[in-house]
């Protein structure tokens, strides 16, 4: 018998389905997005409008996956042709598998820039550089035709690892290893920022309400970020939900998965503003906050290569267990549909993978004339996937959770077959019908239509 056909494998424990399930949703974009877009768009009152669509958005989307995969006991793909057999909702499952795969390639090559940061913080290859240097630093490395590749092949290596040794001896082992471990160094790194002076005007960039800054945009930020940072549209938490036990609690899953990821991307902040604004520094976002602001701070601060290396550690582990989840989506449905060994289609996702990840990395340096729209290889991947199929599968998921065939489905499993109360259906059922299709709808046309033109 095929290992496919043998009995699905599960998560053993409460622990392990949310260490695995936070780790795919804690990742890059906590740390280097949320806290400056929370900074620049009136914090406070950002940080209330994001929460209001992560409970109200995010959680009815994270449902109605977390129902489409117990149910369907299969990958993304496989899953929709269970729970609607004969219809084409599959092709959602199809498209956010394809999206798993655009992701890997370009978040990996990030990843593995933040292996090579984490050497130079520990070897001290930081000490004595001007601003100025770090920016030429970084622009030198991303270019390199070599380095930035070995790192990515490394951090692929490794994902691919833990991906081989299964669902509960790798992905649940090691994200509960790794998710304790990460919350840890985010305190230890919160406490040294908010103790060095001058970091209080750090705090109030984050947490000072001003609604001044709100404007149309702000929500659509927000409805943007919580889909990157809850992994959610792309069938990541469908295969992983695949995996939960029938007695598992889907809606507080859910509710506890989304507070969990919203926890730390707000720690982050709390992690870097004091810091960047004690320093007097500007605060940036993305690749050069963490790539050129924070390595300059460390080296000015007390413990500097010590602190550093504990950040580019924590950003490593952050993204390992996004890779993870990443990976497994792919890895499900070559194994369960192309009926492959789990051993062959490990192999065979991680090198198709890779190679897109090469091109991905290639592309900010010697491949820079590669272009389409404009957008060079890693912003066509990291733009189609973040902003057309995430977006799109998530909407696609609720009209079909909501609206069409998967209704019955979503009571009975949020249910558990009429095991557990369901006082709050009627919410959730009206999320799903109503509010998330609506304003996913609302940040999709921004995204693919009024950004493009201004
Ligand atoms: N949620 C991850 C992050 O915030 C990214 C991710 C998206 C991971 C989709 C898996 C699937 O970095």
């Amino acid at each position: 018998m095929s290992d496919n056909l043998k009995a699905r494998e599960c998560f053993g424990s409460k622990f392990g389905i949310i260490a695995a399930t936070a780790g795919s949703a804690v990742g890059l974009g906590n740390i280097w997005k949320f806290p400056y877009v929370a900074g620049e768009n009136g914090g406070g009152a950002f940080l209330i409008i994001y929460l209001f669509f992560v409970m109200a958005v995010g959680v009815p989307v994270m449902m109605s996956e977390f129902a489409i995969g117990r149910r369907g006991q299969r990958n993304a793909y496989g899953s929709f042709s269970v729970v609607a057999p004969g219809k084409r909702w599959n092709l959602i499952g199809l498209m956010g598998i394809v999206a798993a795969f655009f992701i890997l390639a370009f978040y990996s090559a990030v990843a593995g820039w933040t292996l090579e940061y984490m050497v130079s913080s520990a070897t001290n290859g930081f000490a004595g550089q001007s601003s100025h240097d770090l920016e030429n630093t970084f622009s030198a490395f991303i270019a390199n035709p070599i380095r930035p590749v070995v790192w990515q092949m490394v951090f692929m290596i490794l994902t691919a690892l833990i991906i081989l040794a299964g669902v509960s001896k790798g992905i649940e082992k090691y994200t509960k290893l790794l998710m304790p471990l990460l919350l840890l160094f985010i305190i230890v790194l919160c406490v040294r920022s908010v103790t060095l002076e001058g970091g209080k005007s750090g705090l109030a960039f984050l947490f000072k309400p001003d609604f001044s800054k709100v404007t149309a945009k702000t929500f659509l930020y927000a409805v943007g970020q919580a889909f990157f940072s809850l992994s959610l549209g792309m069938g990541a938490l469908i295969t992983y939900s695949s995996y939960f036990g029938k007695h598992e609690n889907l809606a507080s899953t859910a509710v506890s998965v989304a507070l969990s990821d919203t926890l730390i991307a707000i720690l982050a902040g709390v992690m870097i503003f004091p810091a960047v604004f004690a320093f007097g520094i500007e605060p940036s976002s993305g690749p050069s906050l963490v790539f050129i602001t924070l390595p300059g701070i460390f080296q000015k601060m007390f413990g500097g290569g010590f602190f550093g290396s504990i950040f580019f550690i924590l950003l490593a582990v952050a993204a390992l267990t996004s890779t993870i989840s990443l990976l497994e989506v792919v890895v499900a449905f070559f194994s369960e549909e192309l009926k492959m060994t789990r051993r062959k289609a490990t192999f065979i996702a991680t090198i198709a993978a890779s190679i897109l990840g090469v091109f991905a990395s290639l592309s900010l340096g010697i491949m820079k004339g590669v272009t389409l729209f404009g957008k060079n290889i890693f912003d066509i991947l990291d733009y189609s996937a973040s902003n057309v199929m995430l977006p799109l599968g998530g909407l696609l998921i609720v009209l079909f959770v909501g609206w069409f065939g998967g209704k019955k489905m979503l009571k009975a499993e949020l249910s558990n077959e009429g095991e557990l109360k369901t006082k709050y259906y009627p919410y959730f059922n009206f999320a799903v019908k109503f509010i998330a299709p609506v304003a996913i709808a609302a940040v999709f046309i921004y995204c693919m239509f009024w950004e493009s033109l201004g």
